[in-house]
């Protein structure tokens, strides 16, 4: 039976209460953003449609929760808005129309990228930060000062001439180069990693102590002024001023004539939001002449002369129905998530790491709990954590096998490491990820040896390892199903052909760890056969450029193993060429065509450094920034050039980036 409109207003507000009680005070949201405004939404329509169910107190009378009563109260002296949502372009013409029709003159807009972080105000009396609060319900928020005065985007003095006093709006948000730093140092220090920017960020602004808020590294982006500003008469001309003033303003802002460049705008960012270093979850629309905006005035919470466009949202809940281990190349034993398949951001995920033990106790994950699963551009999707208030009592504590699930040797937990280990170098599940490696693209390149043909190589015991693929022939390839005379005869072929790709890619065939591609081209060229790199100390490994102590020890381990020695010898024996064959500049090419140019200073490597890694992967350096820029490096301190890669939407890396893509 269909409950009653009052019943069902009722429930609503409920649960829209708990949502806001959980995300403002307890930072501990169990809702989506997109089930939050599902719910909102109805409950919006439902007390539109029956007045008389609108209660002072209903949620949509005010935005957001009270403040908690951790912090000194912040009054707004004019409320601190919040925005209807647009989901379409259908919901975008509505706005639109809606907007012409009050305005009863042409309206122009801005378009905005809406950052996901938390939304602040910040007091600059005669130039100088005053205070600063968070938005709370509006009206009120906290007090968050001497937090603010870490985020280094926020100035402490305006420049000058500066109005006597402004109230400056904007969004704190986390970087997500800064957030990917935040939760490494925390999963090393064995605290729980966080879900997303945004909640660190939020977190990081409602710290007690200052001190915890500044490592954080938190940014700001102003976007707004509360009140009038002599001489300034549209948006875009706020904004023209806070960067002015001296505040940090998003770069891709732009001035829409119709609703069309609205829609076109929004459509461009959601297609491109992976290639910003934030996260957005829209684009803010807004009329740009401000007594225009007066005008339109705003209703409950909501100002009528803007909208926030939500781009499709990127997290959803389902079940966790198991979690089952894979068996990664060196033997990491590897959890996933088998959960109900859902819908994430336009792809079906049925898959999500789960990392490794300690993340799935830390975040209290069980078998057949409801969970948040979370899937940030082409990332493995993730899964975030519980839903508390969906547990049952029937779920199951997960526990790391103590052997091998596939070939029960022991498993091996190294202590203050995350991951467990099969210790057995010859388990099936190594042997096929060994092998696909050692044939795959970046490393000798044979064709018609992938994820399959290794699987079957390896179960029909024709592969135990590396060297065996080389002692492969059309007998024992006739052993293999569904293998007929020709596929054997090209498969042998490109097995022959793969010999003569030189040191190399051996090495990266290899799999050392932390031996890449990149890697791998050093060290050929730099010892130029493979007895010179067997006999090398570490110290004579560290004599090569970007080689540290890690890398060292790690190519010294591997070949102070008897069996990898063995094996090499026997690859040898089979006529595969362990000299390097071209010089280190030519090598590989994998930014064969790609345009670079370094910003800023890096923290581990020179300019030239860096500049000789691109070029070893026939990458070219360049000292400006163009719209044919394919990847801008940026370090500390980084200037213009950072600037115009945003303003052109090149996708900027940092360090880490750079290491990643060399590595990958
Ligand atoms: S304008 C009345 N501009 O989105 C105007 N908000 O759902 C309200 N946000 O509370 C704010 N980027 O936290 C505006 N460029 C932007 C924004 C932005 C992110 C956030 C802000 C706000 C929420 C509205």
């Amino acid at each position: 039976m269909k409950p009653s409109p009052e019943a069902r207003a009722e429930d609503l507000r409920a649960q829209i209460d708990e949502a806001n009680y959980r995300y403002y005070v307890l930072d501990d949201p169990a809702i989506t953003d997109a089930e939050f405004d599902a719910l909102l939404r109805e409950l919006i329509d439902l007390e539109n449609e029956h007045p008389n169910l609108r209660t002072p107190d209903s949620p949509t009378q005010r935005v957001g929760a009270p403040p908690s009563e951790r912090f000194a109260p912040y009054r707004h002296e004019r409320p601190m808005l919040s925005l209807a949502n647009a989901f379409d372009a259908s919901e975008l013409r509505a706005f639109d129309e809606r907007v012409r029709k009050l305005a009863g003159a042409p309206v122009s807009y801005v378009c905005e990228l809406k950052i996901d972080g938390l939304a602040i105000a910040v007091d600059y009396r005669n130039g100088v930060l005053e205070r600063g609060g968070t938005r709370g319900d509006g009206s009120t928020g906290e007090d968050v000062t001497p937090n603010l005065r870490t985020v280094r985007t926020i100035p402490l003095k305006l420049r000058s001439p500066h109005p006597p006093f402004v109230e400056v709006r904007g969004e704190v948000y986390l970087r997500k180069s800064d957030f990917e730093k935040l939760n490494a140092r925390r999963e090393a220090e064995g605290l729980p990693a966080f879900a997303n920017p945004r909640n660190a960020a939020s977190g990081g602004v409602r710290q007690l102590d200052p001190a915890l808020t500044a490592e954080r590294r938190l940014s700001f982006f102003a976007y707004a002024i509360a009140g009038d500003v002599e001489g300034v008469r549209t948006q875009s001309e706020v904004l023209a001023l806070l960067r002015r003033l001296g505040f940090r303003v998003n770069d891709h802002i732009e001035p829409a004539a119709t609703i069309d460049d609205v829609i076109a705008f929004c459509a461009r960012w959601e297609e491109r939001r992976d290639e910003l270093d934030y996260e957005i979850d829209g684009v803010v629309v807004k009329v740009d002449d401000l007594s225009t905006q007066e005008r339109l005035g705003a209703v409950a919470r909501d100002p009528r002369w803007a909208t926030a466009f939500k781009f499709k949202p990127r997290e959803a809940r389902t079940k966790l129905r198991d979690i089952v281990i894979t068996v990664g190349r060196t033997g990491t034993l590897n959890p996933n998530a088998v959960l109900d398949p859902v819908q994430i951001g336009g792809v079906t995920v049925r898959n999500a790491t789960l990392h490794n033990a300690e993340y799935i106790a830390s975040n209290d994950i069980r078998i057949g709990d409801t969970v948040l699963v979370t899937r940030a551009g082409d990332v493995i999707p993730r899964v975030v954590g519980p839903i508390l208030a969906e547990r049952t009592g029937r779920e199951r504590i997960f526990t790391m096998p103590d052997v091998c699930p596939v070939c029960g040797s022991a498993v091996d937990h190294p202590e203050g490491e995350a991951m467990s280990r099969c210790t057995n170098a010859a388990c099936p599940a190594q042997v096929v990820e060994r092998v696909r490696h050692f044939a795959s693209r970046g490393a000798m390149d044979i064709e018609g040896l992938g994820d399959v043909m290794a699987e079957q190589l390896t179960q029909l015991e024709l592969v135990r390892d590396i060297a065996d693929i080389y002692a492969l022939d059309a007998k024992k390839l006739a052993t293999v199903p569904r293998m007929g005379e020709k596929s054997i005869a090209k498969l042998l072929d490109a097995i022959e052909g793969s010999k003569a790709r030189g040191l190399a890619r051996v090495l990266t065939g290899l799999g050392i760890r932390f031996v890449g591609e990149q890697t791998a081209a050093i060290l050929a060229s730099d010892f130029g056969s493979i007895d010179a790199l067997e006999t090398a100390d570490e110290a004579a490994l560290q004599t090569s450029e970007g080689i540290g102590p890690e890398v060292a020890k790690s190519v010294r381990l591997f070949f102070d193993q008897r069996s990898n020695v063995k094996m090499i010898e026997r690859l040898r024996r089979s006529g595969v060429v362990m000299e390097a064959t071209t010089p280190r500049r030519a090598a590989a090419g994998r930014f064969t065509g790609k345009t670079f140019v370094l910003t800023g200073t890096l923290a581990n490597l020179t300019r030239d450094e860096a500049s000789a890694l691109i070029e070893a992967q026939g990458g070219k350096v360049t000292g400006s920034v163009s719209k044919k820029t394919d990847y801008v490096i940026a370090g500390d301190a980084a200037g213009s050039k950072l600037a115009k890669a945003q303003e052109f939407g090149v996708t900027v890396l940092d360090e880490a980036g750079l290491r990643a893509l060399l590595e990958a």
